[in-house]
């Protein structure tokens, strides 16, 4: 990770100055160099675009960079991907371990329009230049190296500790997501949530088969069944005092489909079914940092779906933690089996006034709403849309589907009280039915991020965005947490 500075006074090796598309003037007026540059055209501070300038009398290395416009997303989020472009700029120049970030002040102002306060603007800011300077190292000759600092002169003093906070989980979410299976299979999760309950204070329980079996989470035990590595429920508590939440996350350290394997190519994706835990264990250890006035408790079913001699079946029935009776319709829609135990745990033993889950759940979910915003259900509509109006603050746009009744006749069973599988009509929205029957009354939001927790070939493409996982939802369990406390 890089340190995030505020303040002026540094030396730096770069500097970049980021103004969205009727802010070149300001560029211009920094250097007559800059503005002969805007004036041949070639910086028009569109969205992500970026020029290295080598000549200037105010750097050795002068980085033009553009924000664009309000667009969809809004000017916070404009500001995030100047940032992100600028910083994307000097990650690539070998020479290059610090670079100071400066904003044209109107854009500031703008940002600042959309109700956070300076401190949250730019802390904002320099998550997502954090988040641009990423890697996921496992190459020998990547280890080392890397942006050291990223220094933000005109910052409010208090934003770089809370964005070191979340860009810190962030980090950690994505490495999570990032790993491969055979590393980071349920036993690997264990293993980096007690090196996180100790680093960070974190509480930890896991239970382990015998206590699975004793509670009856048939679901976990089911799709943990076809693995060499056995399943478990891995719990992380952080208690800021306050209102408390839970957030459940997706945790299939690897998704082979079971028995009803997966086709080769659709299986080269499948480490990443592992995202929303990650998201839930980032967003664990920002929140410890940021010391929220919150309790969070998140858990992730950790298994591993794989086709063997011991796999559960098609057409098995199994029951689950909360008494229902599942009809097996498909081994590969797994994950709403693990999610469906520890939702309906989480809900009974630590009755939050909040549930969240946050899962790579359908395929579907990609194809109605592609690589640009995440799937949000809910039984609520107070907390669904306090969890749209978090995840937009947070630049993790989101779309709600519906949940009326009729499509929960899509999973009617002959044989049970509930098939795990609808019909391809619908996929998102018959899963997250699935998931209603396990939460009770509890106030519950579901998102699915199949098509946002890592780059896909439409995206999401932003320039903090690399390829590989996104970290997707760190930053929206924080933000719901801040307007939960509120
Ligand atoms: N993990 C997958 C969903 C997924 C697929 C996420 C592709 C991201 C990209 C999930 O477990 C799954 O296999 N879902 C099935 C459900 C179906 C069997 C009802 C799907 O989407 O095809
Ligand atoms: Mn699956
Ligand atoms: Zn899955």
């Amino acid at each position: 990770m890089a340190r995030l500075i505020a303040g002026v006074g540094r030396d730096v090796d770069a500097k970049a100055f980021v103004s969205g598309k009727d802010g070149v003037q300001w560029i211009s007026s920094l250097d007559p160099l800059f503005a002969e540059v805007v004036k041949l055209g070639d910086f028009d501070g569109e969205a992500g675009k970026s020029l290295v300038v080598y000549g200037s009398r105010l750097a050795r290395r002068a980085v033009l960079a553009g924000a664009g416009d309000e667009e969809w997303y809004g000017w916070v989020e404009a500001l995030r991907i100047g940032v992100a472009a600028a910083v994307r700029a000097v990650v690539g120049l070998k020479n290059v371990k610090s670079v100071a970030v400066s904003v044209e002040p109107r854009l500031v102002e703008r940002a600042l329009g959309e109700g956070g306060g300076s401190e949250w603007v730019y802390e904002q800011a320099m998550v997502a230049g954090d988040m641009a300077a990423y890697r996921f190292v496992l190459k020998k000759e990547d280890e080392g190296g890397g942006l050291e600092e990223i220094v933000f002169p005109e910052a409010p003093s208090a934003s770089a500790g809370s964005a070191e906070a979340i860009a810190l989980g962030v980090k950690l979410a994505r490495d999570v997501a990032n790993m491969p299976a055979s590393r980071m299979n349920p036993e690997g999760i264990e293993e980096e949530a007690r090196r996180i309950a100790g680093k960070y204070g974190l509480t930890l329980r896991v239970l382990h088969r015998g206590e699975l079996e004793s509670l009856g989470m048939g679901g976990v035990l089911a799709v943990g069944m076809g693995s060499s590595v056995e399943p478990r429920l891995i719990v992380l508590e952080y208690d800021g005092g306050g209102p408390s939440l839970a957030v459940v996350g997706k945790t299939v350290t690897f998704d082979s489909g079971g028995l009803d394997i997966k086709p080769s190519q659709a299986m080269l994706e499948m480490k990443y079914d592992k995202s929303g835990g990650a998201a839930a264990l980032g967003a664990a250890v920002a929140a410890a940092l940021l010391k929220l006035p919150v309790k969070l408790t998140v858990l992730l079913p950790a298994v591993e779906n794989m086709p063997s001699g011991s796999s559960y079946k098609p057409l098995d029935v199994i029951e689950m933690y909360n008494g229902l009776r599942v009809e097996v319709g498909n081994t590969d829609a797994e994950g709403r089996l693990t999610l469906a135990d520890a939702l309906a745990y989480a809900a009974e033993k630590y009755k939050p006034k909040a549930l969240l889950d946050l899962a790579t759940l359908t395929g579907a979910a990609v194809i109605a709403l592609g690589n640009h915003a995440a799937a949000l259900m809910s039984n609520n509509e107070e907390l669904a849309r306090l969890v749209e109006k978090a995840a937009w603050r947070a630049g993790e746009p989101v779309w709600k589907l519906p949940m009326w009744k009729v499509y929960g006749k899509q999973l009617e069973s002959k044989v049970a009280d509930i098939n795990n599988i609808g019909g391809r009509a619908a996929g998102p929205i018959t899963a997250a039915k699935f998931l209603e029957k396990f939460v009770g009354e509890t106030p519950w939001v579901h998102l699915d991020i199949a098509g946002v927790a890592w780059v896909q070939e439409k995206g999401p493409w932003k320039p903090y965005y690399q390829q590989g996982a996104t970290g997707w939802g760190v930053r929206t369990i924080i933000e719901a947490a801040r307007l939960l406390a509120a």
